[in-house]
């Protein structure tokens, strides 16, 4: 099969196409057939920094590194321990993160437990988009935020991947959303159901906002700090990026904040409530790129721009 294997660290140069045997499963795992898969900002941290792949993709010494988590494709294959999934199912999920996923591949083994069927009305690439980006955002709200009617919600990167679920999911559990971004992104935001917009590149979101009841931050710097005065004292902010560390821990316990430092994990159980929303029409993938296999390196290079909005999705 047809894989993309990564090198060595450094440029999506080091991003190679090669032909290599299919992964043989485990007796709880399934073949899958991809259809897509999706693109993440970690995906360019590990394929430049040898300390993410030691953190995140922890590949056995000796074997090819392949990197990719997001698929969405049809089941070939069972594991004679898989009792809810059986071959012709058509699936979707993030596959062993962190840990290896490889699912820049053709076929990919995963553990039955980490996935979902993919409902009818919905594509293998709006599927394979909302894994890693809607996990991530359902964990941040649900599970750690514990969103509830009415809690005003900060979402800071509300176009990109992750803030672009984190909008329609806050506003389907009833909250009052504020999205923060560049201008040209305002009408998008607000078409994800946010109530307010705000121009990074022109206000201050502290100045307009100290009362949030939750901030979900996945902006480097000193953005965490910043989040920190824009939650009320008692409310929750749930960072992706920045640990709680030092000043910043300190800030939050002065003002009693709840905080957590997200790393997301694959989830079966989370995956069949995000099929469930995509099924219903109340969460919706937004697809703005859409790469061939071999074209996986330019898919990192535009992600690596930071400027995403919705998703990117490979298509085989
Ligand atoms: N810890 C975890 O488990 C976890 C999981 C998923 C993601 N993450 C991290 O969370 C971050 C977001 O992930 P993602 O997949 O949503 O990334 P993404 O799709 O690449 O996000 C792109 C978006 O970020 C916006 N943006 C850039 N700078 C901004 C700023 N200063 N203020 C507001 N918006 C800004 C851009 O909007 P404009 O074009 O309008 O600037 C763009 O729409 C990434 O750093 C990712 O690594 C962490």
């Amino acid at each position: 099969m047809k894989a993309i294997i990564l090198t060595e660290n450094g440029g999506a140069d080091k991003l190679i196409l090669k032909e290599i045997d299919k992964p043989v499963i485990k007796p709880n795992e399934v073949l899958i057939k991809t259809k897509a898969l999706s693109i993440n900002p970690v995906d360019g941290f590990v394929r430049t920094k040898e300390a993410y792949v030691k953190r995140i993709l922890q590949p056995t010494p000796g074997e090819d590194m392949i990197l990719g988590w997001d698929v969405s494709g049809t089941v070939v294959e069972t594991g004679s321990e898989v009792t809810g999934l059986k071959n012709g199912d058509e699936v979707f999920g993030m596959v062993n993160f962190p840990g290896s996923g490889k699912a820049y591949a053709e076929y990919v083994a995963a553990p039955a437990g980490q996935l979902t069927i993919k409902p009818a009305n919905v594509s293998h690439s709006e599927a394979a988009a909302a894994t890693l980006a809607a996990l991530t955002a359902w964990q941040s709200l649900v599970t750690y935020a514990k969103v509830k009617p009415g809690d005003k919600v900060l979402i800071h990167a509300a176009a990109g991947g992750v803030g672009h679920y984190a909008v329609q999911i806050a506003k389907h559990f009833g909250a009052y959303v504020i999205g923060t971004g560049s201008a040209n992104n305002r009408d998008f935001v607000i078409a994800q159901g946010a109530d307010e917009f705000i121009d990074y590149s022109k206000e201050k979101f502290e100045e307009k906002v100290q009362d949030a009841d939750v901030v979900i931050d996945g902006v480097f710097g000193d953005h965490i700090l910043r989040s920190l005065d824009a939650v009320k004292g008692g409310g929750r902010v749930i960072s992706l990026l920045t640990f709680f560390e030092g000043e910043i821990a300190a800030k939050a316990t002065a003002k009693e904040v709840f905080t957590h430092r997200l790393g997301v994990v694959s989830n079966g159980t989370d995956m069949e409530v995000i099929a469930k929303l995509l099924a219903d029409g109340i969460l919706r993938s937004y697809i703005s790129a859409r790469y061939s296999f071999a074209d996986i390196p330019k898919a990192h290079e535009e992600i690596a721009g930071g400027k995403t909005r919705g998703k990117i999705v490979v298509e085989l």
